[in-house]
Parts: C-alpha cells; structure tokens; sequence
C-alpha cells in the first residue's frame, strides 16, 4: 500500500545562483563590490568590471575565489561606447551567455549648476546614464535567446528627490528609472526583468569626499540616522535577482526613510 505523503521536503536552495554568469559594473569598490560578494555567496560566476582599481579588483577576485566561488575580472572604462560593449561581448564569448547584469559604475561631479561646466555634467551622465545604455544594449540579445535574464540598476534617490549640487548626478539617476521602466516593459515577454535600486547615503568612498561637517548634517535629515552599508544595497540586489521572478519595473528604496 503507498504511502500518503504528508510533508514534501523542503528544499533549500542555498546556491540559487549555481551556474548563473553576472557582471557587475563599478564591482571593484563599494556597493558594486558589496553586490558581487553576495552574489558569489549564491553561487554565481561574478564577473568584476572596473576602471582603475586593478589592485582592489584582484583582492575582490581573490576574496571570492578563496572562499569557493568563481570570479574573474574585466577592466573598461563604461562611459565608452566602444569599452562598455567591448566588457560585455568579451565577456558572452568567455561564457556562452550572461544572466545578470547589475549596472552600478557611478561618479559624483557635485557643484551648484551656476558652476557646472559642461565637462561636469558629461562625465557624469555618461558614466551614470550612458553606460547602463550601452552595457544592457550589448547584454540583452544573449539574454532573449536564453529566455532568463535579470537586471539591477543602480540610481539613487537623487534622481527621485533632487539634491542640492547634483543636478548632473540626479538627472543621470532620474534616466536610469525612466530607463528602467522602459527596459522591463520592452523584455517581459522574454523573461527578463528590470529593476531598480535607489540607495541613499552609504558608506563608501563616494562619501569620502564630503567634508565631516557636512555629513553629520546629512545624518541628522536621515529618519534612521545612519548611513545605509553597502551590504545592505547588496542584499535587496540579491532578493530581486534569486527572488524576484514577478517583479519587474519596480525601485527599491534603501535610504533610512530619507525619501518615501
Ligand atoms: N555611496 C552612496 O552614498 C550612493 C548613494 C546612492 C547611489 N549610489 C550609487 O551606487 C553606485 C556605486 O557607488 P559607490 O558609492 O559604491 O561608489 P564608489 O565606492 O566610488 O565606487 C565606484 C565604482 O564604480 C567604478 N567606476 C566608476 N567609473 C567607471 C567607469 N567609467 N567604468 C567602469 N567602472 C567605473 C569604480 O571603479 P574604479 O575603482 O576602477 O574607479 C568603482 O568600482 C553608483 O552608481 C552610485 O551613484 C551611491
């Protein structure tokens, strides 16, 4: 006689990543880095893209490799066109395909617009906007023939709420979310999402730069009154990349209530 089964086990997926290639921009520092440990933590192929840091690059790409996962790195500077698709081709002709794109390489330029020169305000937006236009062009046809692709986009929430001397900065961040949207309207039929996340004030060297008087300010508008980590940025990257199967054009905000 069979027996009922009462309880299927329960799997636990601790690698849902197993066999998943990703590329992170900007991985080498701060929450580009934070996104590329959590990812090979979930068992995916992390694939370090950088502009200058190759000494932080390795160390990452080691960390990674010592502790079981499986990394390598690829230098470009992102805000070329040429560079950007350069990464990414290189990249699918390593691998045969590419899962996840995180788009996170950003730059700061911060003046009050009477002195923003143009310089300013184009190394920002092609870092920022540019960047995540070429990369993702070069990286969605593999993704449409493999019918899975899962992509993250980095703004902030300068580009939801503006921020004094950052208009360069917040409309790079304000194009990234309207592109955003875009993305994963035009991909959802092929399984592909599009999301993004909009951190607020996090400790990275992008804050190493703001004078300490400045900052205690800044903390004192922020409702949970500390900096966001950068794992913290990385474990939502995480959520919607293994978890987040039905969700698409939609921004996760992580900035201890500074923008609701
Ligand atoms: N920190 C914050 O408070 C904050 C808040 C909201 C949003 N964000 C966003 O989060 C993302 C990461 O910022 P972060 O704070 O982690 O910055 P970060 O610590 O300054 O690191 C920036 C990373 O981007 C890379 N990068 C810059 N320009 C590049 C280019 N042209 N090509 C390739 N890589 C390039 C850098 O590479 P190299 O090391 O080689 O220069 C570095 O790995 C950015 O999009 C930023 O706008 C940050």
């Amino acid at each position: 006689m069979a027996t009922a089964v009462l309880f299927e086990p329960e799997i636990t997926y601790s690698r849902p990543l197993e066999a998943k290639i990703a590329l992170v921009t900007g991985a080498s520092r701060g929450i580009g880095r934070a996104i590329a440990v959590e990812l090979a933590e979930r068992g995916a192929t992390v694939v370090i893209n950088f502009r200058n840091s190759f000494a932080h690059a390795e160390e990452l790409r080691d960390n990674i490799q010592n502790s079981g996962g499986e990394s390598h790195l690829l230098q470009g500077d992102i805000s070329d066109r040429q560079e950007a698709r350069r990464v990414v081709h290189e990249l699918i002709d390593m691998y045969g395909r590419l899962d996840i794109l995180v788009n996170n390489a950003g730059i700061t330029r911060d003046k009050s617009i009477r002195k923003m020169t143009d310089e300013d305000w184009l190394e920002v937006i092609e870092t920022n906007l540019n960047s995540m236009f070429y990369c993702t062009s070069a990286a969605i046809p593999a993704m449409i023939e493999q019918k899975y692709g899962r992509i993250v986009n980095i703004a902030s929430f300068s580009g939801q709420a503006g921020n004094f001397g950052q208009a360069n900065y917040a409309a790079s961040k304000g194009g990234i979310i309207a592109f955003t949207k875009v993305l994963a309207l035009e991909l959802a039929k092929y399984n592909i999402t599009a999301n993004v996340i909009a951190p607020g004030f996090t400790l990275t060297d992008m804050l190493a730069t703001v004078p300490e008087d400045i900052l205690e300010q800044i903390k004192a508008r922020v409702p949970l009154r500390r900096f966001a980590k950068p794992e913290e940025i990385a474990k939502a990257a995480a959520f919607l990349i293994c978890d987040g199967d039905y969700i698409t054009g939609q921004q996760i905000n992580i900035n201890g209530g500074l923008y609701m």
